[in-house]
């Protein structure tokens, strides 16, 4: 298979482990004698800084002309203490989503034995999680009209949804729920919002053509305790754009590793993957950061925008196998010595060397 992939590290840690993500796929490459090539593009704060456009059309045109998207981190902290900004990296963001109608936002939750003591939540309430995340991406509060009045002294975020912005990632998520535990849960505010009410109208018609998932509906304030007292309830959750952002932070943390989760943004042609975590500026150039959540990214796109479902597979084992071994960054274990490269070249060196053997596991 031949394919071109697009390249965007971004700010902080993202150059650091994307080039991790690469390795692996460039040992996937080998094994199956694929071709991947790679373009790479400017966003974020370096992008700032060399056009003064976090998002420049010349990265447009290189994602608009790939296959898939890997993508860093974006964020400096130059920008986080000033509100008066005109330009801010994360404006970069948004827009790539909108630009590109990544309208949906995949955040698979699992946990690894290794790691159940790393998580603030008991062990036991902790194995065995296993659910994804469904988050609009592309309307609601992020992209409604904005602005201030009375000479400044209010604001207002105005929150909108379509119909069909609504149906085409609930669609998404039923069809999730069915390759999984067939179980969906909405998240809403619908005894407050005229928005949520909107969702849960058009996921009820939907449930009715997906007989086969249980479908439930849980306010937004009541899943972030749920989440925390008895994350196994879940399986699939779809919700919208600012929801989704603030339980799939909460919903990271309970896996004991941010640095270990991938995600997918998907809509259109063209899907765009990423680790979850930010830039993470204090690690920025030292090989510290775990470049976990970037190689596995690597899986998702592999597995979802070229169909290479062993070649996922093989991975994500390589990287398991790493995390068995203690072959991990300081986050996992504290103390540990192992760098970002020496991690991505390990994963690689499994993938090349160990095939059969890891596959097997
Ligand atoms: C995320 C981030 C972004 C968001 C920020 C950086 C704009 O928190 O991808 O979850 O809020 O969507
Ligand atoms: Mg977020």
């Amino acid at each position: 298979m031949k394919k071109n992939i697009a390249i965007l590290k971004g700010d902080g840690i993202g150059p650091e482990v994307t080039e991790q993500a690469i390795k692996a796929l460039n040992a996937i490459a080998e094994v199956y004698g694929h071709t991947f090539n790679y373009t790479e593009g400017l966003i974020g704060a370096i992008a700032i800084d060399a056009t003064g456009n976090p998002f420049p059309e010349a990265t447009f045109n290189v994602c608009q002309n790939a296959d898939a998207i890997l993508f860093g981190a974006i964020g400096h902290p130059k920008y986080d203490n000033d509100p008066s900004a005109k330009v801010r990296p994360e404006q970069g963001l948004l827009k790539m989503r909108k630009d590109l109608g990544l309208f949906c936002n995949i955040r698979p939750i699992n946990t690894y034995k290794v790691l159940a003591n790393s998580s603030p939540l008991r062990a036991d309430l902790v194995e065995g999680v296993d659910f994804t995340v469904f988050r609009e991406l592309t309307g609601g509060i992020y992209f409604g009209e904005k602005g201030r009045k009375d000479g400044g002294n209010t604001a207002f975020d105005n929150c909108q949804y379509t119909r069909e912005e609504i149906s085409r990632v609930c669609i998404l998520a039923f069809e999730s729920a069915r390759i999984r535990r067939k179980k969906l849960t909405l998240v809403d505010k619908a005894n407050v919002l005229e928005t949520s009410r909107l969702w849960r109208e058009v996921v009820k018609e939907l449930a009715v053509k997906y007989a086969d998932i249980a479908v439930d509906y849980m306010f937004v304030d009541n899943a972030a305790m749920k989440i925390i007292q008895n994350p196994k309830y879940f399986d699939v959750i779809v919700t919208e754009n600012m929801f989704g952002d603030i339980i799939t932070d909460e919903a990271s943390v309970i896996t004991g590793s941010l640095g270990m989760l991938p995600s997918a943004s998907i809509g259109s042609k063209v899907g765009l993957y990423e680790p979850i975590h930010g830039s993470y500026p204090e690690a920025t150039g030292l090989n510290i950061a775990n470049p976990n959540g970037s190689i596995l990214s690597a899986a998702m796109l592999l597995e979802m925008s070229f169909g290479l479902i062993e070649e996922a597979a093989l991975i994500r084992k390589a990287v398991e196998d790493c995390l068995n071994s203690g072959v991990v960054t300081s986050d996992i274990i504290k103390g540990s010595k192992y760098t970002t490269t020496q991690i991505g070249d390990k994963v690689a060196e499994l993938i090349k060397t160990k095939k059969k053997e890891l596959l097997a596991m």
